[in-house]
């Protein structure tokens, strides 16, 4: 089975402080990998350090690899980086702007210019996502008045409109009802037919529900299936 990204002797440190030690694992390609483990074992660090976020933090140390199919992803520019690996914050980080502009933003950094293919990609990303029913007539509207379920269905839709080969998402239900959640759950197995998806929960029913495979951090180690 291919893997879409792989860590190879991965260590991350924040000061003394060593927080992940020597992880070497492949994440497989279009499927959904749920990383579970207790507060503070490192699963947002391991995340960040994917799309090599962590190395804005002037604290961290890392050593080892990680490679996006062939390539180290150290050898890469952060913004072509972060166009291949998006993110989801665990609390959903909707601009204080429209929804239109929440999802326009990363298109006209990228340099897109034609307005009748950023609306085409705007429509397209909020269908998948399941928000285009409830937003269509209100794409003008600040997208701050979006209840909690809304707003991270916005930041899945605006981390897709930039086409990533992965996605990560961090907690991603956190602070949803259980609605919201299988929403949520449903977007990510039609998603999956094109995107690799990693995502950390704590919630080992959902991990069970949706990951194609289940990884389990302790300590800054990682094993295979659920040991909590
Ligand atoms: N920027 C940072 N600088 C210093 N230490 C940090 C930084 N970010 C995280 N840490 C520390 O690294 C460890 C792992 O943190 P991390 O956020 O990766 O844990 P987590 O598994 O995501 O926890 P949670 O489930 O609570 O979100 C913790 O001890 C945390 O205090
Ligand atoms: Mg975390």
């Amino acid at each position: 089975m291919e893997n879409a990204i792989e860590t190879k002797g991965l260590c991350v440190s924040y000061g003394s402080q060593k927080v992940l030690e020597n992880i070497s694992y492949g994440f497989k390609k279009n499927k959904i990998t749920a990383i579970l483990g207790s507060s503070g074992c490192g699963k947002t660090t391991l995340l960040h350090a994917l799309n090599n976020l962590i190395s804005e933090d002037e604290n961290v140390q890392i050593s080892g690899d990680i490679r996006l199919e062939e390539d180290s992803i150290y050898d890469m520019l952060p913004e072509v980086l972060r166009k291949k690996v998006g993110l989801v914050f665990q609390m959903p980080v909707v601009f204080p702007m429209s929804i239109y502009k929440n999802m326009s933003y990363a298109l006209s950094y990228h340099g897109l210019n034609s307005k009748q293919d950023i609306d085409d990609i705007i429509e397209e990303k909020l269908i998948l996502a399941g928000l285009y029913e409830e937003v269509k007539d209100k794409l003008k509207k600040s997208a701050l008045k979006l209840s909690g379920g809304q707003k991270q269905r916005l930041c899945i839709a605006r981390a897709l409109t930039i086409e990533p080969r992965v996605l990560l998402l961090d907690e991603p239900c956190s602070a949803l009802d259980i609605d919201n959640t299988l929403i949520i759950e449903n977007l990510l197995m039609r998603l999956k037919e094109s995107i690799t998806i990693i995502i950390v929960t704590h919630n080992i029913a959902q991990a069970k529900r949706i990951g194609d495979e289940i990884i389990t951090m302790k300590s800054g180690n990682l094993s295979e299936g659920i040991s909590l």
